[in-house]
This record gives C-alpha cells, structure tokens and sequence, in this order.
C-alpha cells in the first residue's frame, strides 16, 4: 500500500507548476537582482513578477511585500522589528500575543524581552479563541504590537481577525498576524483585515522551505533585524532569493485561484475523517470542534493511547501524521496550545494532529479509517501495561 501523508500543516510537496516556474531562475536567469546589466535586470524581472503575485493574492500592494527565509523570520521581524522601531523613536517596547502562537512568535516576544521590553501573552477559551475582554484591557496601555495568529497550527482554529482587527485599529495600535497556516485555506484580504503585517511561509502551500514573505501596510512600523545592503527597502537587506521569490510567486497565484474548490475539498474530506473516526473510536476527543476551524486540520486525543506510540504505530502502516507534544529535556510534555486551552494532561499526551492538503484523497482517508481502531487497542494496552494496570 502507498504510504499516506497527512502532515501537510508541517509542509508540503513542492507543486510541479512552482517547479517549472522556478528552475529557469536557478539556472538561465541567475544573476544578481541588484546589478544594472542585462543579467541584473532579468532577474529582477522575475522577483518583481514574484511580489506582484504574492500581493494581488493577499490583497495587497506590490511594495508591501518582504520576502524571507520562511514564517519563522517573518513573525520574528514583525515582532522584534516593531521593538526596535518603537524603541528608535523612544518609545517603550511592550509585545502582546496570544498563549497559542507558534514558537515563532512567542520565542521573538521572549526576544523582546531580553533586550528590556515587555511580553502581554494572552489567554484562550477552551475552544483556542483569543480572549477578547484581555486585549481590550492591554490596548489601553497602548502596546507596541499586537501579534495574534489566523489559523492555529495544532489544532486549526480560526481566530476572530476582523473583530481582533477592528479592536486594534480602534486603540490605534498595529496588528501583526501569523498567516501561515492560513493563506491557501483561507480568504485574505490584506489591505481589509486590519493588519499591519502579515507573515506567510512558501512550504506550507506548494513552494519549497525558506522563502515566506512579511506584508507591511506601513514600513515605520518595523526597522530591520539584520543588517547589509539596501535591499528590500533596507528592511530586509541580503541579496534577493529570485527563485524563491518566483515559486512562492507562482504558488501564491495557485492558492488565490483554486481556493474555493481546494477549501471545500479538504473540508468534505476532513469531514469524512472525522465521521469514520468517531465511528472507530468511539471515546475520541476532537479538539477545536466549537467554532470555526481551518479545513485541513484535524486534531484528536485518544484517552488512554500515549500519542508518541500511535505515531509509531501509524508510521509503521505507512501513515504520516504528527503529535500534540513536544520533548523537551528528555521528558515528553503536552503542547503549549492544547494546555492553553486547558486540555487535561493525560488526554493532551495523546495527541494526533492530521493534516490534509492537494493530494489527499479519499482512499488515504480510508486507510487511516482502517488502521486506527486496531492502532489504538495495541497502544492501550501497551500503555494500561506499562502503566501496571
Ligand atoms: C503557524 C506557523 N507559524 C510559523 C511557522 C514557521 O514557518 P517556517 O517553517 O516557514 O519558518 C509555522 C511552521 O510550522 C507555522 O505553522
């Protein structure tokens, strides 16, 4: 049987389109973006092309777009970029964000810290929502930033952007959003969402890893976090990644024009996991399930059944998927989210996060439909034995 890869929300095939589009950059018009001759110019052809794309795709402007290296030095210049601009014009550094955010956040408001500012970290429902009445209390203070994620990656909740959005505005205080996981799944309109930065990651739709790019309504918001030539404004200076640049480009266009039909896809395909499941399993816990939730990420805990055993166990009949925990110092600890949102700990180590995208089909929701029940009987019992019961 064909392995069955539902860790799409870790990252993604590279599309054959993104392929065709980029290779000619690699390899025909190599040169280096910033030089004035024939070479120079072809090559800034295609980054220019790249930023026009990425933006009509999220509803922004062309000379809006930053390019990366990913999500994780977008949220990481949004955050500590804002700092250092606030701090430059002396004003004091205060970043607020939610318990849930991506490491990539929380360990740049950490940062932010370290170089004597302060970190507001909001809490969550049980559901994962941001709790709304703590960031009306924090926008009087009149913080720096507020950071606040559109899809969770863990557990694919959607956050109340506009609301989040308008709250912001209201107190005239900037909002950044990590969009990662929610640019190809959801409808982004930039210049409407009441954001001021925007971060996205080309391997998380089709582009290959180390391109994202930061969307920046207002560059007075944010100085650089490392330091060189001019480029990208001076805001992201280092020679351009063209091929990047291009793919993401190129797989920004993709996203914006299959999305509908791609969204209501994975969304009767999660829909179809979930069901069979439930009827698998009959004690699941789905986590998330309340409000709006991302259309290809399903997260389950299974009471009883350590969720580091079920992957090993899903991996050995050739299904990829990923947990809800994360070893840190040797020991196995529950994540950050599922603890936010006040998940038990026993029911939190067993954890598994499906994630579905372009190729997923049916069948492979069959398979793991097939292989789960049995799955779990092995690893409870492993565990009720292991655990002297
Ligand atoms: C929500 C979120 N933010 C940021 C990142 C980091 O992106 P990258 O892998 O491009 O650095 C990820 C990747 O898993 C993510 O899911």
């Amino acid at each position: 049987m064909d392995p069955v890869y539902l860790d799409h929300a870790a990252s993604t095939p590279v599309r054959p389109e993104v392929v065709e589009a980029m290779l000619p950059f690699l390899h025909v018009t190599w040169g280096n973006p910033s030089s004035s001759h024939r070479f120079g110019r072809a090559a800034r052809a295609g980054f220019e092309q790249g930023k026009r794309q990425v933006a009509t795709a999220l509803g922004a402007e062309p000379n809006q777009v930053i390019f990366t290296s990913g999500g994780t030095e977008a949220d990481n210049l949004a955050l500590l970029g804002a700092a250092l601009a606030a701090r430059s014009h002396g004003r004091r550094m205060h970043v607020v964000t939610t318990a849930i955010e991506h490491k990539a956040v929380l360990a740049a408001a950490d940062a932010v810290v370290t170089l004597g500012g302060e970190a507001t970290i909001l809490g969550v429902d049980s559901n994962g929502t941001v709790r709304l009445d703590e960031l009306d209390v924090v926008l009087q203070r009149e913080p720096t930033l507020v950071s606040v994620m559109w899809v969770n990656n863990e557990v694919g909740v959607v956050q109340p952007m506009a609301t989040i959005g308008a709250q912001c505005e209201a107190a005239g205080v900037p909002l950044h959003s990590d969009a990662v996981q929610a640019f190809g799944k959801l409808p982004i309109d930039f210049a409407a969402s009441g954001c001021r930065l925007l971060s996205i990651s080309g391997h998380k739709i089709g582009a290959p890893k180390g391109i994202g790019a930061l969307i920046v309504r207002d560059r007075k918001v944010v100085d650089a976090i490392i330091h060189g030539g001019g480029q990208q404004y001076g805001i992201r200076p280092g020679t351009e990644n063209v091929a990047g640049a291009v793919a993401l480009g190129c797989a920004a266009v993709l996203a914006q024009r299959e999305l509908e039909g791609h969204v209501t896809r994975l969304r009767a395909l999660r829909d179809d996991l979930l069901a069979r499941l439930r009827a698998g399993v009959c004690d699941i816990v789905v986590h998330a399930e309340a409000g709006a939730h991302a259309p290809h990420i399903l997260s389950v805990s299974i009471p009883g059944a350590e969720s580091e055993a079920l992957l090993m166990h899903l991996d050995l009949a050739g299904i990829a998927c990923s947990g809800g925990s994360a070893c840190s110092t040797g020991a196995i600890e529950p994540s950050h989210v599922l603890v936010a949102m006040g998940v038990e700990r026993s029911l939190a180590l067993g954890t598994v996060r499906f994630s579905l995208g372009h190729e997923t089909t049916t069948a492979d929701i069959e398979q793991v439909a097939e292989a789960l029940p049995g799955i779990v009987a092995r690893v409870r019992q492993l565990t009720a034995s292991l655990n002297g019961v």
